[in-house]
């Protein structure tokens, strides 16, 4: 049950007798805040992205809310926590009362914890397969950053559906399309990404401060994020320099339906950069043995994707996670421990024209088109329409693919 219809239960709770003391109600609040945090995390609403970032960076304000709307008699249903149904109770002395609680609440911690540490994935699966929730079938975050107005602007111009059509992918095909930014130290920046979004309503913004240093945290709140706010069944990241073919990529992953431990990409393992003052240096090279090694394979940061489990993996354990200086081999380092399969497949990443052209008459359309050399498409702003009319796939491929299904239990 989560603290909102937690909430709901209590106003519905008789509202006659004794005044109890804003203290006591307070701590109340907060007790049961601590002891319901994982539920509330994990069933957020799916309806309203920012209010939802919000509440879910927010505890508090949902705590003190809570607090303020409280009726006077409380029942405690369906917790551990005794009931205090009339005036002989709240007569006890308000310590004794709080020191039980606050044990009560140790021990209710205590046992979840034990709970979530000997089954991680079943308890995962427990959330995120909750029938509330609305099911999807893959979200496509598109990072982006403040100064790359243009480059969203030629997807918008070229892969991306607009408007009305966007909502139908959403209602219809299950396909979430975001940019994905975080926030910025110049508040000027901010306002003008509220802007664009109050023009096109495709952004998501991350609890997540901008900057060169912290590309792997990117990485780790875009998955935690997006895998509380939508119930699908992949999660794709793409660089804003990128041509996508939305219903070539449906196509691919509806092969890997029902498998819960996917990675998928292009899969590389550069060299490990030693010296100082190079591109991609890696300042814990030591740690990848030799001098001169190179890195276990991992998805190119361009565009990757992984299944369910393995972002719900990413959102329990974010503050385990170790955030190496280049965030493709981060994401490759938390998954190379756990049982996952590694999907290399050349269609997430196929040259621009005339190398996507040639795919698509062998019988391979592209799902992710760029040149690596300039590890986007070379001056995306204006060539991704030329890529877009050389390798874009059918239109029909988008809306008549029913090959891979969703929302259906
Ligand atoms: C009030 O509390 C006392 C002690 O817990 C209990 O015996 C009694 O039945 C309660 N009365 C009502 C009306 O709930
Ligand atoms: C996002 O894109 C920028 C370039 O715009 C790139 O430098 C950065 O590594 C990307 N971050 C992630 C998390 O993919």
């Amino acid at each position: 049950m989560s603290l909102k219809s937690r909430g709901a239960t209590l106003e519905s709770a008789s509202r006659s007798g004794m005044t109890r003391s804003c203290t006591f109600l307070c701590l109340c609040c907060f007790f049961s805040g601590m002891f319901f945090t994982n539920r509330m995390w994990t069933t957020p609403s799916l309806e309203d992205n920012k209010r939802n970032q919000d509440s879910k960076f927010n505890h508090e304000n949902i705590i003190h809310k809570d607090c303020d709307s409280m009726p006077r008699k409380v029942v405690w249903l369906n917790g551990g926590l005794e009931e205090a149904s009339n005036s002989t109770e709240l007569t006890e002395p308000l310590d004794q009362t709080i020191a039980d609680l606050e044990r009560k609440v140790t021990v209710a911690r205590a046992q979840q914890k034990a709970v979530d540490s000997s089954f991680p994935l079943l308890d995962s699966s427990k959330i995120v397969n909750s029938k509330s929730r609305h099911k999807y079938f893959m979200v496509v975050g598109i990072n982006t950053s403040f100064g790359n107005k243009k480059r969203r602007d030629s997807i918008r111009a070229t892969w991306m559906p607009q408007g009305e059509i966007r909502k139908r992918l959403e209602m219809e095909k299950g396909i979430i399309l975001r940019f994905v930014i975080g926030h910025s130290a110049i508040p000027d920046s901010d306002n003008a990404i509220e802007e664009e979004d109050k023009m096109y309503g495709d952004f998501l913004r991350l609890e997540h401060i901008e900057g060169y240093h912290e590309l792997s945290g990117k990485t780790k709140t875009y998955f935690a994020t997006v895998v509380s706010l939508w119930d699908a069944e992949f999660y794709i990241k793409v660089d804003d320099d990128i041509h996508v073919n939305l219903g070539t990529l449906g196509i691919i992953l509806s092969g890997y339906q029902g498998k819960p431990l996917v990675y998928l990409g292009c899969m590389k393992s550069g060299p490990v950069l030693a010296q100082k003052d190079v591109k991609y240096h890696e300042p814990e090279y030591w740690k990848f043995g030799e001098v001169g090694n190179k890195y276990f394979r991992h998805a190119t940061g361009q565009f990757y994707g992984i299944s369910k489990d393995l972002a719900t993996y990413i959102f329990k354990n974010q503050n385990l996670l170790h955030k190496y200086a280049n965030e493709d081999v981060s994401l490759g380092s938390w998954l190379i421990g756990l049982d996952v399969e590694h999907v290399h497949d050349k269609r997430f990443c196929c040259g621009t024209p005339p190398d996507c052209e040639f795919m698509a008459k062998e019988g391979s359309t592209c799902a992710a088109t760029f040149d690596w050399r300039c590890s986007g498409i070379c001056n995306s702003n204006t060539r991704i329409m030329e890529v877009h009319e050389h390798c874009g796939e059918d239109e029909k491929t988008l809306w008549s693919s029913s090959l891979y299904k969703f929302g259906e239990d």
